[in-house]
């Protein structure tokens, strides 16, 4: 069983992103970098959450509201002063302290899982996780003495062009003993290029001290990586997104071309359900089974049931039950609830309504702010008018109501059950169940037209 605290440095500017928005708070795979570094350490069975912020700190907690313990670092001296920030929070916590910084999303539980083991295993005061890596640029060195064992960690900027030449290189992840940890960190100076108090020195003062400091690669360096500029953000970015597609793809659910498909980290999908190309699915969503969705479509924060069908279609923030089918062309917009069996398609906005079930509204429809019953055809061409310039209003429309092609709903009104509105009418009044509302000029036919003309 784990039982650690993380700690996750999230203080820094990010200069090399060319940002106003804190770095951590960059989204990779729909998600704040920081969340998934949050996320992964407490799979990974963190106890207690730290987020060091300073940058954006306003920006960053909000993020991570309710979710961390927050504390504040007023001036970025520097990762090893970052850490020595939580040190109050931690003044009480006996064991093991996990440095995680917020720059690396790719990071995974299992991975922090192992650290945690293979630190515990060397009964070491300090372990810290490496990484061989093609490309070591701006990364620090794992500087390595005789017989194998960690001497130092030297910073690009710090290091030797020999040293520079090494690949191993510092991912940033430690585990701690605390008592070791936070002693050390009182001697750390900042006599180096960046003049800043750098947390892996720690490692030499602890080893000098002849405490056992310990290190292990990384299977998979990919887990390590760290975002640094909107160059590595992207590569990032793929990543995650192929991650997220195989282990939908294993789960069961057909991505037609897993390269051209954009699935955020918390989405769920059901099996059996199929996705074509240029779809994105986001934020909080979840799908059901047996769907068909896309291509070219967009869905974020939605609650999609089972056998939907979906093709370029745009939805947001909507309820979508079993068997509806959309599209193409349907903007569904924030508030939006639509029952199973419901048909929409061809060129239709909905906003802000509830459409009850096995209801119709195949083309042509501007819905807004309507309460709609059951088993309802709208005509082509219909909309509700809910807006005076000034408020919004809801129109409410009864169970199998029938409206007629290029009706106008002016709001507030109700169509009763089963009423029938005339084609081309403009309803202002209440139709009652049952009724015919006809609200157009009657037609009047003139005879011998042409013969007058002439
Ligand atoms: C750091 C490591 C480097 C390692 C690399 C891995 C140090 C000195 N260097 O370098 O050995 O290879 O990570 O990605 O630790 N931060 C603060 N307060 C500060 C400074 C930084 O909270 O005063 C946070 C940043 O927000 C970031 C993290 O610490 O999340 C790492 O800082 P960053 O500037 O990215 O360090 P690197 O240069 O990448
Ligand atoms: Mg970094």
């Amino acid at each position: 069983m784990s039982d650690f605290v993380v700690i996750i440095l999230a203080a820094g500017k990010g200069t090399r992103m060319k940002s106003i928005l804190p770095k951590v708070l960059h989204r990779a795979g729909g998600k704040p970098m920081v969340k998934h570094v949050l996320d992964a350490a407490k799979l990974a069975g963190a106890r207690r959450s730290i987020i060091v912020v300073g940058f954006g700190a306003e920006e960053v907690q909000a993020a991570v509201q309710g979710e961390a313990e927050i504390v504040r670092q007023e001036e970025q001296l520097g990762t090893g002063h970052a850490v020595r920030m939580a040190e109050p929070l931690l003044s009480k916590e006996p064991g093991t302290v996990m440095v995680l910084c917020g720059d690396t999303p790719l990071l995974t539980a299992g991975l922090l899982k192992n650290l945690y083991e293979s630190h515990r295993e060397a009964r070491a005061k300090a372990t810290v996780l490496t990484a061989i890596l093609p490309d070591a640029t701006g990364y620090g060195r794992v500087i390595r003495s005789e017989d194998g064992s960690v001497e130092k960690i030297v910073e690009h900027k710090d290091a030797t062009e020999a040293e520079r030449e090494v690949r191993e290189v510092n991912s940033g992840i430690y585990c701690f003993e605390r008592e070791e940890l936070f002693s050390a960190l009182t001697e750390v100076g900042c006599d180096n290029a960046q003049g800043e108090y750098y947390l892996p020195d720690v490692l030499t003062i602890l080893r000098a001290r002849g405490e056992k400091i310990w290190a292990i690669a990384a299977e998979n360096y990919q887990e390590t990586l760290g975002v640094n500029s909107r160059v590595q953000l992207a590569g990032v970015e793929r990543i995650l997104r192929q991650r997220k597609n195989k282990a939908l793809m294993e789960s069961g659910v057909t991505l037609m071309d897993p390269a051209n498909t954009f699935i955020d980290a918390d989405v769920t999908i059901g099996r059996d359900t199929v996705i074509y190309p240029f779809t994105w699915i986001e934020g909080a969503s979840s799908v059901g089974e047996g769907c068909v969705l896309g291509p070219s479509s967009r869905f974020s924060d939605i609650r999609i049931g089972n056998g939907v069908t979906a093709q370029f279609v745009y939805a947001h923030e909507c309820e979508i039950g079993d068997g509806v089918t959309m599209g193409p062309y349907v903007h569904l917009r924030p508030g939006t609830k639509i029952a199973a069996g419901v048909r929409i398609g061809n060129f239709v906005e909905v906003k802000n309504s509830n459409i009850g079930e096995g209801s119709k509204l195949p083309h042509l429809q501007y819905i807004g702010d309507c309460d709609m019953g059951a088993g309802v055809n709208m005509g082509c061409g219909t909309i509700t008018v809910n807006y005076d310039g000034r408020k919004k209003y809801r129109t409410v429309i009864g169970n199998d109501a029938f409206v007629g092609c290029n009706s106008n709903l002016v709001a507030p009104v109700t169509i009763g059950d089963g009423a029938y509105i005339a084609a081309g009418s403009t309803i202002t009044r209440e139709v009652p169940s049952g009724n015919l509302g006809v609200a157009r000029a009657r037609q009047k036919n003139i005879p011998d037209w042409e013969d007058k003309r002439k």
